[in-house]
């Protein structure tokens, strides 16, 4: 197992008061899996992390990363890249070069000089770094020292990497290049990653398998593709034209012919009898709800304008689900800016 977590905890002092960060998690992720670590603000996310990269303790629990204990942070950090997208410009020094400041890294972690300073150059010519490789980083733009900080994360090789909002302040060309390079370092390396990010087309290319965490608790665990057909709705929206229009004559169509609920119906034209519907399947796949719902309106004499399915991105998906599981306790609705106070990237 690459990352084993049982029963940790996490509690913090702020002023006399107790602020639970963490509180009992349990997880497994194995060699070589991509995992992806998604939640609202405040969730847990960059306090795990700072766990794992040993840089805080647990109030309880047990850890492993590569079957060495966090408690040994050594030799943990002598396998583990990790960047921390909020903070990390902070961690590097402001008065050496982009290169400096790589080399000096590099040579901490052991690796030989000639061999880090290829891997350097070769990663800094991936990110068309090339021309800053003298630059103080003081001088350097946000997203140009977020690429800084993912090189270095990277130039070891490590067996593990754990990226807490690596591609922060990224553009997005940038943030593709990013997305390669992680997959190539999964694929060909075999390099364990966890990662945290906002960036939800990067979780959803990246990840086979998300875990989601609310209030320092793991709420669910599964791959991207199951999350989305779980917590969001699959619908089917359709344009049509029919004359003689009754609502209710045509939702007992729509729920006994093909085992559909209408969500929402709107006349977009009254008077050429035009209207928007987004139908629910219940009863059949959504393809076969489509072609269900075309032969009904064309063998009532109507016409189809546009009919399609819709698929829930993860970020809707992922905000159905949030909200789905905060009504169970909390009836007070959050608003997605309260969810995420998200920072510079939004998905295009
Ligand atoms: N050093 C700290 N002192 C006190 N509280 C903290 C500290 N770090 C994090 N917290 C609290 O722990 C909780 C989880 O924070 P964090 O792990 O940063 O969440 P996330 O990364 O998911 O946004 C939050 O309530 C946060 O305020
Ligand atoms: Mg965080």
């Amino acid at each position: 197992m690459s990352i084993e977590i049982s029963s940790l905890s996490k509690i913090f002092n702020k002023r006399g008061k107790e602020i639970t960060a963490l509180d009992n998690v349990s997880l497994n992720i194995k060699e070589g899996e991509f995992v992806g670590l998604l939640g609202p603000n405040g969730a847990g996310k960059t306090t795990l992390t700072k766990i794992l990269t040993t840089l805080i303790l647990p109030t309880s629990g047990d850890v492993y990363v590569d079957g060495i204990s966090i408690h040994d942070d050594k030799q943990i950090r002598s396998i583990i890249g990790s960047v921390f997208g909020e903070t990390g410009g902070r961690s590097l020094y402001y008065r050496l070069s982009v290169f400096d400041n790589l080399l000096f890294y590099s040579t901490l972690s052991g690796i030989r000089k000639t061999e880090a300073k290829k891997r350097i150059n070769s990663l800094l010519h991936f990110f068309d770094l090339e021309d800053k490789k003298n630059a103080l980083i003081m001088k350097l733009s946000t997203g140009m020292k977020a690429k800084v900080l993912l090189i270095r994360s990277l130039v070891p090789f490590p067996k593990v990497l754990l990226l807490d909002e690596p591609t922060l302040g990224f553009d997005a060309e940038s943030s593709e290049k990013a997305k390669e390079l992680l997959l190539e370092f999964n694929r060909e390396f075999g390099t364990t990653v966890l990662l945290t990010s906002h960036n939800f087309s990067e979780m959803d290319d990246l990840t086979s398998r998300l875990v989601l965490i609310d209030k320092g608790q793991i709420i669910q665990d599964c791959p991207p593709s199951i999350f989305k057909e779980s917590a969001a709705q699959h619908y089917v929206r359709v344009i049509f034209n029919l004359a003689d229009f009754h609502y209710k004559s045509f939702e007992d169509l729509i729920r006994y012919s093909a085992g559909a609920e209408i969500s929402f119906f709107r006349e977009e034209d009254r008077e050429n009898f035009v209207y928007e519907a987004k139908i629910k399947p219940s009863k059949f796949s959504l393809n076969e709800t489509i072609s269900r719902i075309t032969i009904l309106i064309l063998r009532t004499g109507g016409e189809i304008y546009q009919i399609a399915p819709h698929i829930p991105s993860l970020k809707e998906s992922f905000l159905a689900f949030l909200a789905i599981n905060n009504q169970k306790e909390d009836p007070k609705e959050r608003t997605v800016e309260e969810i995420f106070n998200l920072p510079f990237q939004e998905e295009e």
